[in-house]
């Protein structure tokens, strides 16, 4: 048995989809979830900025004594994982090498299709790790710079997300693929508008599902659970306003969120040092 909480980080509140779906995964462990709001988009940044970021952000976590970290970022993970690997001497988690084997598993013509911001797009890991798994299996990346803003924005299931949306997916079923990944933790949030442009027959491949599941093997093939049976606890820091956090973030937990403690960006410079 292990009480030390699990820590997770994005960029902002997208990660929150990754959390949601661990806590309904493990109820019984405790979290620390650390938003960079103060930083958001990480999406159109330069990989090398992103990587000097996830480190800073999981060297804090991990001296909060957290027990694993989860880079719940996709742009973050396409960057900065092996180093975060190297550096860390916690198990790290990302979420892409959950969804590019989700997806592999799941497709039966072999083409494959990514929506992910364009650092994601640009670090072309998802293709690496597809092919990892199938060196036949073909992978059409749209980069979508246009949907988290909409989605961060006042109306993200109104007329403009849906038809970027449509813009996007345009390229992916001109290609035939018969499923999608979606490569931003953002991108849940908007689950029935991707279903409804890409249809029935497209399977879509969400990081938050294949990342808990991922989370739940590790701990129990490492046996660093906690005491099942018993109701976690969840720790909200941002680098952002925190009322503004708490706001927004209830749209992507889909749970309440109590409070949310302010992390100054110095702190988080200090842990890299
Ligand atoms: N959380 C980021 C990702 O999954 C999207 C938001 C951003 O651009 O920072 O790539």
């Amino acid at each position: 048995m292990d009480p030390r909480p699990i820590g997770i980080f994005d960029s902002g509140m997208g990660g929150l989809t990754v959390l949601h779906e661990c806590l309904i995964t493990l109820p019984h462990e405790d979290y620390v979830y650390l938003g960079d709001a103060a930083r958001l988009p990480y999406g159109p940044r330069p990989l090398d900025e992103i990587r000097r970021f996830a480190v800073e952000i999981a060297g804090y976590l991990e001296r909060q004594g957290v027990k694993l970290v989860v880079a719940a970022c996709n742009s973050a993970t396409a960057a900065a994982l092996p180093d975060l690997q190297r550096i860390l001497t916690v198990p790290v988690l990302g979420v892409l090498a959950p969804e590019a084997h989700a997806a592999v598993l799941a497709t039966r013509n072999r083409r494959i299709g990514l929506l992910a911001t364009d650092a994601t797009v640009a670090s072309g890991r998802y293709a690496e790790l597809v092919h990892a798994l199938d060196a036949g299996a073909e992978v059409v990346s749209v980069a979508c710079p246009r949907l988290v803003p909409l989605i961060e924005g006042d109306d993200p299931f109104g007329e403009e997300t849906a038809a970027a949306v449509r813009a996007y997916a345009t390229p992916l079923k001109e290609a035939g693929v018969d499923t999608v990944i979606l490569g931003c933790t953002h991108y849940p949030l908007i689950r029935p508008i991707l279903q409804r442009v890409f249809g029935r027959g497209v399977t879509l491949v969400f990081s938050a599902e294949e990342t808990a599941r991922e989370v739940a093997e590790t701990l129990a093939r490492k046996g660093i659970e906690n005491e099942h049976g018993r109701e976690g606890r969840c720790t909200f820091l941002t680098t952002g306003d925190p009322e503004t956090f708490r706001e927004m973030g209830r749209r992507f937990l889909q749970l309440p969120i109590a409070r949310v403690e302010r992390v100054a960006i110095a702190a988080l410079e200090a842990a890299a040092a």
